[in-house]
């Protein structure tokens, strides 16, 4: 559902404020971050949704490392968690929601975390994800509201799955893109998040649904800062930026883009292709964090030494606070 829509829904529905609620849903954050005591707070969180790959071993990793995803934007290490199914059990081969569950199970055991039970629901349409239950120390909390001017925005996977999931059922994605694209999706966003604990982290929110300038925009409004993105640094899988010049633009990213028309600014010379680019949904997207500008090398070498690609993609300014703006190179 576009963010515009769910927000007008969620403010006829009754708030809960709670003393030990450290993360609720006001800021639009990754999970839900409940108190328990000095030591420790409860991070929960659910996400699912319908097959984007056609291997359905493929799909459950994509799906599970999605999930867990939001428990290591938050900077906790996840516990347990359930699986969500829905699946047309009289009309598709059982076999296949094996290979679903088996592939969310790997991702769990690989999270270090334990499925420990499920739901499962009689649907035409299969979708599959998890519900994850995590902890972290409250010290250690990461929120997207601690965005700080003075720091760098890192960005740990690249952009355009959502164009790429769009051009795989068109049959118009080639093996290179499926390829990249897919094995970043099922990749954890676990050494990423360690890194970033390592090195103080406060402020991150990982990349999903509302694409890089929905999570940016949200970030942005609960920290109370501007972010300013700088175009040619942002990592792009293989011809994404192509397909979307062809159309291959998922409908989630136009609504991306009309819910933040406002809050949004480009340089002249950002074309529409780039710009459907960075509004475009992502299925297990990246973390976005921050770091002190000084700290940005030391930061990019930790992560490569874990494995992670990552790119420095912008900078946190004070103004305009609680917008975005878009320009092609770095000036600073
Ligand atoms: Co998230
Ligand atoms: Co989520
Ligand atoms: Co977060």
């Amino acid at each position: 559902m576009g963010p515009g829509t769910l927000a007008k829904i969620l403010e006829q529905v009754p708030q809960m404020p709670s003393d030990r609620l450290l993360v609720g849903p006001e800021t639009s954050d990754d999970a839900g971050v409940y108190l328990l005591d000095q030591e420790r707070a409860l991070i929960q969180t659910i996400d699912f949704f319908t097959p984007i790959v056609d291997d359905p071993y493929l799909f459950g990793q994509i799906a599970a490392a999605n999930a867990l995803s939001d428990v290591y934007a938050m900077g906790g290490m996840p516990l347990t968690a359930m699986n969500v199914v829905c699946f047309p059990s009289r009309k598709l081969d059982l076999g296949i929601l094996r290979e679903i569950l088996r592939g969310g199970a790997d991702k769990v055991l690989e999270a270090g975390a334990v499925v420990v039970g499920g739901h499962t629901v009689e649907d035409p349409e299969p979708k599959y994800g998890l519900a994850v239950t995590g902890i972290v120390h409250p010290d250690k909390l990461m929120t997207n509201a601690r965005a700080q001017p003075g720091e760098v925005l890192i960005l740990t996977k690249p952009l355009g799955s959502g164009i790429i999931s769009t051009a795989i059922k068109a049959g118009m994605a080639g093996p290179e893109a499926v390829q990249t694209a897919t094995a970043a999706m099922a990749a954890l966003n676990r050494a990423a998040a360690e890194v970033a604990l390592k090195l103080g982290v406060r402020s991150c929110t990982d990349v999903t649904g509302f694409g890089l300038l929905g999570h940016a925009a949200e970030m942005a409004l609960a920290s109370g800062a501007g972010l300013r993105f700088w175009l040619e640094a942002i990592p792009v899988y293989p011809q994404a930026l192509e397909l979307a010049a062809m159309g291959l633009v998922p409908g989630g990213a136009y609504a991306n883009r009309s819910f933040l028309a406002d809050r949004v600014s480009f340089a002249g010379d950002v074309n529409e292709a780039e710009q459907d680019l960075l509004f475009d949904p992502q299925t297990s997207g990246g973390l976005l964090f921050t770091v002190p500008a000084g700290r940005e090398e030391e930061c990019l070498n930790r992560l490569r030494e874990r494995g992670v690609l990552a790119a420095v993609v912008g900078e946190v300014v004070a103004e305009p606070a609680g917008r975005i703006e878009v320009v092609r190179v770095r000036r600073s």
